[in-house]
């Protein structure tokens, strides 16, 4: 398979029930994947933009995994993008240097089907990624999710279970996108 680059924003991964089922389950089906969590990697914040921008140079496909927070990704993905994407690398003079590369957005959500529809619809959630990937000539490959995950989720064992088996399809249907 193309060279993988998954990169994961979730602040409190430790105590991660559902992100770390849909990572351990990519690791599995992918074993070379790169699993880039800019949470341990940068706990001061100061990213290495230089070592992001290498990263995504060797990656055929990347994705961003995390859990939804407020309707967006946890904040650190956002500055991530913000100085990892800059002018004259991924877009601008001399810049697109992700054109081609597949973009996939990989997420989680606490709430359940019925909030998210309407202006509430989970595509215009997902729209400024997209834009993100029309923007620098990245493929935008598209958006997979597993909803109503609670937080009470590891007391409910036959809750976790199905969850569980639903996670592991988001990471089975991952491999079909970069496939694709
Ligand atoms: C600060 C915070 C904000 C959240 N905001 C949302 C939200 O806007 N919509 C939603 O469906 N779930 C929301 N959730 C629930 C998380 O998305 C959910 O707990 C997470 O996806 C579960 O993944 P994990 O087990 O890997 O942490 C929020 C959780 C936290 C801690």
């Amino acid at each position: 398979m193309s060279k993988v680059l998954l990169v994961l924003n979730h602040p409190n991964y430790k105590d991660s029930f559902a992100n770390k089922i849909v990572v351990e389950k990519l690791k599995s089906l992918i074993p070379d994947i790169e699993i880039d969590h800019i949470d341990t990697l940068y706990p001061e914040g100061k990213i290495d933009v230089k070592a992001e921008q290498e990263k995504l140079l060797k990656a055929d496909t990347v994705i961003f995994q995390f859990p939804v927070y407020w309707f967006k990704s946890p904040y650190f993905l956002s500055k991530w993008i913000e100085d990892v994407f800059t002018h004259g690398f991924a877009y601008g003079s001399n810049g697109y240097k992700l054109e081609g590369k597949k973009l996939i957005i990989s997420i989680t959500l606490g709430g359940e089907e019925e909030e998210f529809k309407g202006n509430m619809a989970l595509d215009r959630l997902i729209s400024p990624f997209e834009a993100t990937a029309i923007y620098t000539k990245m493929k935008f490959a598209g958006f997979t999710y597993t909803l109503d995950i609670p937080f009470t989720i590891k007391d409910t064992p036959d809750l976790a279970k199905t969850k569980k088996e639903l996670l592991e399809k988001q990471a089975e249907k991952i491999v079909s996108m970069i496939k694709n």
